[in-house]
């Protein structure tokens, strides 16, 4: 069962550094490295990623592979071939063509999975290994086993939503970015993730997608303990975009440096709900605010934002303080 294993590894890792020798050393590579040199990619970051390239053919990598002794069952089992009937026989071919390569590695740093992204427009964009023995995507988060170092010397680790932001972020001197492996954040997601900080910022897409799962990633990173921060952007980009636009400096200045805690960004994106120049307006919001409030753990912390609604509002804080208490006794 080990042998196995070990053995399902091997596969994985010889076909990782298959695909980045052909991005790096070879013609075949040439369109994907012109196509990552323009997406602003360095080939120190290529090389630290180990990000590939798998060429466009349906049978390049499993002849390869089994002239290495790995059988077809066994790249199947990985998810690097796919099967088809025909004749009655299976016959299988390279699910990963002319496509980018990242590497996904576990927390020990071998590569179980790849998330692979088409040059330029088409569909799908990005295409993951299948669900396999290694490589189950609700636990494992892209650039763990990179991130750790700076996610312990900064104590805060920095959610992403895609590879290209990981990377772009990266080199922008924001070493400890992870990102979901295109679902949303699971439990299990977040427990790893506090099991390294307790801090943590989420930077996702700057589009109603990215909002939502920033809504529902922080009540889940909420759920297992974690302070969470929100980083904003201006709307229609994500990180990768940001930085490629306005740099590398502005994105830790101005992004980074900036990241809301979350209560404060939940009563601000609850705002847009109401309109606050009307008496009933007011009065609805605040009651929804004080219900925000009234989750929080710690009583300092409830009464940091009581306060700042009764200066806000200009009602006591006494009132607020009351309602609070229902608010609270209800939930529970
Ligand atoms: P770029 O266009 O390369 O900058 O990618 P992106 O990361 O900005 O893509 P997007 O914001 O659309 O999606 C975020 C993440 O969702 C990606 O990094 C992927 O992990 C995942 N994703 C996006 N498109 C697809 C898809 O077509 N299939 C799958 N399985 N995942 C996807
Ligand atoms: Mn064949
Ligand atoms: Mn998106
Ligand atoms: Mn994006
Ligand atoms: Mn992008």
């Amino acid at each position: 069962e080990e042998r196995h294993r070990l053995h399902l590894l091997k596969a994985m890792d010889l076909a990782g550094r298959l695909y980045h020798h052909l991005l790096t050393e070879t013609e075949h590579g040439k369109e994907a490295r012109e196509y990552l040199h323009d997406r602003g990619i360095l080939s120190e970051t290529i090389t630290q990623f180990q990000i590939g390239f798998a060429p466009d053919s349906y049978h390049f990598l499993h002849p390869f592979m089994k002239r290495r002794g790995f059988s077809e069952e066994v790249l199947a089992e990985v998810g690097l071939v796919s099967e088809r009937e025909r004749r009655g026989k299976p016959s299988y071919f390279d699910r990963f063509r002319g496509r980018v390569m990242f590497p996904i590695h576990d927390s020990q740093g071998r590569v179980i999975a790849f998330g692979a992204r088409i040059l330029g427009e088409g569909r799908p964009k990005y295409l993951n290994s299948p669900e396999t023995t290694l490589f189950q995507k609700s636990h494992f988060l892209y650039n763990l086993h990179r991130a750790r170092k700076g996610i312990r010397s900064t104590e805060q680790a920095v959610l992403f939503e895609g590879y290209m932001d990981v990377i772009a972020a990266w080199q922008a001197g924001i070493t400890s970015g992870v990102a979901t492996l295109g679902t949303a954040l699971t439990d299990s997601q977040a427990r790893v993730i506090r099991r390294n900080t307790e801090e943590v910022i989420i930077c996702y897409d700057a589009d109603s997608a990215g909002e939502s799962a920033t809504d529902r990633g922080m009540d889940v990173l909420k759920q297992e303990g974690c302070i969470v921060k929100v980083a904003r952007m201006p709307k229609g980009m994500d990180p990768d975009d940001y930085i490629q636009e306005r740099g590398a400096d502005a994105f830790r200045s101005e992004v980074i440096a900036q990241a809301v805690p979350f209560t404060a960004f939940k009563l601000e994106s609850l705002k847009k709900d109401y309109d606050l120049r009307d008496a009933d307006g007011r009065m609805s919001y605040l009651n929804q605010a004080v219900g925000v409030i009234a989750d929080l753990p710690r009583a300092i912390e409830k009464d940091h934002y009581l306060r700042r609604l009764s200066e806000e509002f200009h009602v006591s804080l006494d009132a607020l303080k009351q309602e609070q208490h229902v608010a609270a006794s209800k939930k529970r």
